[in-house]
């Protein structure tokens, strides 16, 4: 009995020094289809003569130890032999792989072992934000569209604002499956427009080595306003009230200059009447103010009792005083 155990576990050894023989790798890959996929048989047993690769369980390629590949109806197959210190070694290659190839990929060492890997095949869609750069006002809330069209297996996607990742809580992602499981998914970014900058939507697969990438610009209009106004506004505010003033002041002596030669001569030319049409109405408006606030001077600061003026009265004398002026003027 216990001989026959022994000669049991001799066997079960010298089998699992012989499957140790045999190595299948990378255990799993992934591609974009149409990418080439390559895996390696090696084996240290020197006893092999056919080596056959499968893919999905479809015997697609033997090699033969002695006459090596062996013509292969399938086109889209080959294998090269890369000799190493620890006997034979085969690479298959799957030149152009097709979404159709995902699945199980088998190396078979007839007559000694078999190993199997995964093969998973991506697709790369598009991705784009849509319509065109954006022109926002400051504070303004600005709604980005991003869509990731065609992509196998659901792609991740992803906003960049100036090159800083966008935290997930400020956008919506959806997902839609069409046709051959093709994913497509959809995005809405809204933020606040505070200053002017690029916005990206990425979008990959594990197989994609960079994200693919869409951009627009944002351009804040406030910003450029605001420059403008801190400096020049004010100056030109200041400018135009210091010509207003000017030109008042020579009106002003104008009037004067003409009332008092026309109470002077008796008779004036024409023309000298136009001007004093024009510009005593002036004078006269002065001369109320002035009156108007000898009067409020004069309520205030009364020096007799009995001299305290009315309002009325103090207009009454304004009009009396105004129409004086007019008259004189108009002489
Ligand atoms: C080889 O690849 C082409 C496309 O690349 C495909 O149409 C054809 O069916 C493939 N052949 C085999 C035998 O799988
Ligand atoms: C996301 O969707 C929710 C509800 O559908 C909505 O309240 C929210 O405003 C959306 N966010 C963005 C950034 O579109
Ligand atoms: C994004 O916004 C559009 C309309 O602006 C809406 O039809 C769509 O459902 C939104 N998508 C998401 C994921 O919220």
């Amino acid at each position: 009995m216990d001989v026959f155990l022994l000669l049991v576990l001799l066997m079960s050894c010298r089998i699992q020094a012989v499957r140790t023989q045999m190595k299948l790798f990378p255990e799993t890959l992934t591609v974009l289809q149409g990418e080439e996929a390559r895996f390696t048989c090696t084996t240290s047993n020197t006893q092999w003569t056919i080596m056959v690769w499968l893919l999905n369980g479809a015997a697609v390629l033997t090699i033969s130890k002695t006459h090596g590949l062996l013509p292969s109806i399938n086109t889209n197959v080959t294998a090269e032999k890369s000799s190493t210190s620890k006997g034979d070694s085969w690479q298959f290659v799957l030149k152009s792989t097709e979404r159709d190839n995902q699945g199980q990929v088998t190396c078979d060492l007839q007559g000694i072992d078999r190993k199997t890997a995964s093969l998973f095949v991506q697709e790369k869609g598009s991705v784009k934000v849509s319509g065109k750069d954006r022109l926002a006002f400051k504070g303004q809330s600005v709604m980005f569209e991003c869509q990731a069209i065609g992509w196998f297996p659901k792609p991740t996607l992803q906003w960049q604002v100036n090159d800083k990742e966008v935290s997930q809580s400020e956008y919506n992602i959806s997902c839609e499956e069409f046709g051959k499981s093709l994913f497509t998914v959809t995005s809405n970014l809204s933020m606040t427009a505070a200053k002017s900058s690029h916005v990206d939507c990425l979008a990959s697969v594990s197989a994609l080595p960079t994200p693919l990438k869409s951009s627009v610009r944002l351009t804040v209009v406030a910003e450029v306003v605001q420059e403008e106004d801190d400096c020049t506004a004010p100056l030109a505010v200041t400018a135009s009230l210091s010509v207003l003033l000017l030109l008042l002041l020579l009106l002003l002596c104008i009037c004067i200059v003409l009332c008092y030669r026309q109470r002077r001569q008796a008779k004036s030319s024409p023309q000298e009447a136009i001007w004093s049409l024009m510009l005593c109405p002036l004078a006269a408006c002065l001369y109320t103010v002035r009156a108007k606030s000898r009067c409020v001077y004069q309520r205030k600061t009364p020096r007799r009792s009995e001299e305290v003026p009315e309002f009325k009265y103090c207009d009454a004398r304004q009009f009396l005083q105004l129409s004086r002026l007019t008259s004189v003027c108009m002489v």
